[in-house]
């Protein structure tokens, strides 16, 4: 053990990164540009390909620095897991998704267990990084690494570190985000943090992999469940007639006890809608109901057709049903300046408004292309969308490079889900909550 805590400390180790998506390359990257020797391991040809080649697929990620570390040999990717036998430290990033039946879906952890199981060599340390319940790394991970006879903490050294990434944030990213490390004994998570602190600027220790997970859980419940609340006050603000977006600005001038959190057109992206649900799914285990979870995925959930409310508003304010209207969707991605798709509300407002026989239509510059249900639909460009002129517009990605300014002056009535429009009053914009459009003019109806 003292080999593997040496060759971290001098930087020698070799550390193997599974899982090269929005987690994993980033720290990949960040280990081999601190000077360790990285492979990357996935089972995506196109992923480990562009890698070799220095091409960059997050957009979190410089391509720059991608690829200098390739050219300067301190990083490759490979499908080939029998070389995970040559790492002193290995990552687990694979996803963590849910089953349709909102329990976990560990089978991706499992098989890079598997992988790693397979050449488990003594010093070596593990470390999983994917979200998931409580009691994965110690009911799930360490009995399949020690099938083969080496003990945990003894012979090899296992940790679990949640990786708390915020894609498209500039201000916090893998070096600067406190990292949380928890061993199944002192030496996994002396060894654990040794690692970590080469390349994070600070690291928490803690005193189990079970708080260490339970950690990152109680950060997404809590976003989960203030997300929740704030969308239910909107849903509330709209039926009182309250501009939402001005009670949140006005109550975050409050300097304690209240953190502002805003509500959108639902819940998206491979974390907050999902990880609530592995720590339900664990507590009723114990027989335990986690209500506040229950709660807050259901009013999150209720959004879209919320959303959905309002277009009928909008299309009824100018006298035309949602069947046979054309609908843009400005923004289809999860959140602004990314290009995840994963659980992407927009998903759920196309289906709805389509089902209900809307055409639709969108404009993301991060998603040229999507696919949902029987719909595959191709990107327009915005002035192409505008000179379309839709029935109307709904706002749900607020991504930097639109042009707020040409979609207002369209006239065209826009859905604004994110508040994206707060610097514009015009009668075409129908926001998310606060304003009930006045009445239309009453129909005559001729005897
Ligand atoms: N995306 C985020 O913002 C974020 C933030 C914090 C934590 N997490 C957690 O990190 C984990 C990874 O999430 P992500 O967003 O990076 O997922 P991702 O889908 O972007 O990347 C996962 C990668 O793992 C690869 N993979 C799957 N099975 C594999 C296997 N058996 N062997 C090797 N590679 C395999 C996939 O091909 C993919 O490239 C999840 O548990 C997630 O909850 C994600």
């Amino acid at each position: 053990m003292k080999l593997t805590l040496d060759r971290i400390r001098s930087r020698k180790a070799r550390v193997g990164v599974i899982g090269l998506g929005y987690v994993g390359l980033p720290l990949a990257v960040e280990f081999a540009h601190a000077g360790f020797d990285v492979t990357g391991f996935d089972v995506d040809t196109a992923k480990t390909s562009q890698i070799n080649a220095g091409k960059s697929y997050i957009p979190d990620v410089a391509e720059a620095q991608l690829a200098a570390c390739v050219r300067a040999g301190t990083l490759k990717a490979t499908i080939d897991m029998t070389e995970l036998g040559a790492m002193d430290a290995i990552d687990i990033c694979v996803p963590t998704p849910l089953r349709k039946t909102k329990d976990p879906d560990l089978s991706y952890v499992v098989r890079a267990v598997e992988a790693v199981a397979a050449s488990l060599k003594p010093g070596q340390l593990i470390i999983l990084e994917s979200t998931t319940y409580p009691g994965t790394t110690d009911e799930v991970v360490q009995p399949m690494l020690e099938a083969k006879g080496l003990r945990a903490d003894v012979d090899f050294l296992l940790a679990f570190s949640p990786e708390r990434v915020d894609p498209g944030n500039r201000q916090f990213t893998t070096k600067n985000i406190p990292k949380i490390v928890g061993g199944v004994g002192p030496a996994s998570t002396e060894a654990a943090a040794a690692l970590y602190s080469q390349v994070v600027s600070d690291v928490v220790p803690v005193s189990s992999t079970r708080v260490a997970e339970m950690v990152k859980l109680l950060e997404n419940t809590f976003r989960a469940v203030n997300i929740g609340l704030v969308n239910e006050i909107a849903q509330m603000c709209h039926t009182l007639d309250i501009d939402v977006w001005e009670v949140i600005e006005a109550a975050k001038t409050k300097p304690f006890g209240f953190m502002p959190f805003y509500p959108g057109p639902g819940l998206g992206g491979h974390c907050i809608p999902i990880d609530p649900f592995y720590l339900s799914w664990k507590a009723r285990q114990s027989g335990f109901e986690c209500r506040f979870i229950e709660l807050a995925g259901h009013v999150n959930g209720s959004m879209p057709e919320y959303v959905v409310a309002r277009v009928v508003d909008a299309l009824n304010d100018s006298r035309k049903p949602v069947n046979g209207s054309r609908i843009h969707l400005y923004g289809v991605a999860y959140k602004r300046d990314v290009n995840d798709m994963r659980e992407s509300p927009a998903l759920d407002i196309i289906e709805l408004l389509a089902r209900r026989g809307a055409i639709i239509s969108y404009s993301d510059p991060y998603v040229p292309a999507l696919k949902e249900g029987t719909h595959s639909l191709e990107a327009l460009a915005e002035a192409e969308a505008l000179h379309r002129r839709p029935d109307c517009v709904v706002l749900c990605t607020d991504h930097s490079s639109f042009d707020w300014k040409a979609l207002v002056n369209s006239g065209i009535p826009i859905v604004d889900t994110r508040n994206a429009l707060r610097a514009f009053s015009a009668p075409n914009i129908v926001r998310l909550s606060g304003r009930v459009a006045p009445a239309p003019a009453p129909v005559v109806l001729s005897s």
